[in-house]
């Protein structure tokens, strides 16, 4: 197991955002947290990296405990977010986007640098572009491009997909899965749009109000009538 959550607690201020949560990504997999608006997805991720605070529980990467450590500590461990709303620096250049994904590092990677090209070509043909002049999925595409400059193991990403339109969404669902394929980085994904997300997952685990209500392989979920009903819906 590379990664494992064990009863992980977040509170903000006395609410309880997240109530004993496991959940483990094994080498290669991509998995998938599904769960509606306030589900605490967003709010795991940013356990994992640091960014908030757990109240209990512990978070081990490849035999490592990173429960406690600071952002800046847990980046250079392998692990990199993309947070929700893809954040790009809008008045910064595509390419100065992507050098300010390797600032946990000590050096720039020019290989990395290459790879993201190669496999976002319109990032390359925009590199002097400013951000903040790049469509929707050009700036999510940027967004898991920077994430990638720190050399992860294992990728966060926190709604990909969200306001996309539908063709760009699967556009994106494809990189995603050419990143795990050829780089072989692990994933943790969180989508609200179930249906995608199960069909590029290996695994997936899912979220209600702070606490893991079901999980396993996505083929279960899939068949699972918890999702059927509340999560598949209408869609496809
Ligand atoms: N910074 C914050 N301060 C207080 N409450 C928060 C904060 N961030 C999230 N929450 C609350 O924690 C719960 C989980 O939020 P979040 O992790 O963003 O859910 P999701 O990503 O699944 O939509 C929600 O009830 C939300 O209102
Ligand atoms: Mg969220």
């Amino acid at each position: 197991m590379m990664f494992r959550i064990n009863s992980l607690h977040v509170s903000y201020g006395g609410i309880m955002a997240l109530d004993g949560v496991d959940c483990a990504v094994n080498e290669g997999e991509i998995v998938c947290l599904i769960g509606g608006n306030g589900a605490g997805k967003s709010t795991l991720l940013r356990a994992v990296s640091g960014l908030v605070k757990p109240a209990g529980g512990t978070i081990y990467f490849n035999n490592l405990n990173i429960t406690n450590l600071p952002p800046y500590k847990i980046v250079p461990t392998g692990i990199s977010h993309s947070p929700e709303g893809r954040k790009v620096f809008a008045a910064l250049t595509v390419e100065e986007n992507l050098i300010m994904g390797a600032y946990a590092l000590s050096h720039i990677d020019y290989d990395v640098l290459r790879f993201i090209y190669d496999l976002f070509p319109r990032l390359k043909e925009r590199r002097k572009q400013t951000a903040g002049t790049l469509s929707g999925g050009e700036q999510q595409m940027l967004a898991i491009g920077r994430s990638l400059m720190s050399k992860p193991k294992l990728l966060l990403l926190d709604e990909p997909s969200l306001g996309l339109a539908p063709l760009v969404s699967k556009e994106v669902f494809s990189h995603i899965k050419r990143i795990n394929e050829t780089q072989k980085i692990s994933i943790l994904l969180v989508e609200q749009n179930a249906a995608a997300a199960l069909k590029l997952s290996h695994r997936g685990y899912v979220l209600e109000v702070g606490k893991v209500v079901l999980s396993g392989s996505s083929e279960e979920l899939f068949d699972s009538p918890l999702l059927k009903e509340s999560y598949l819906g209408k869609k496809r």
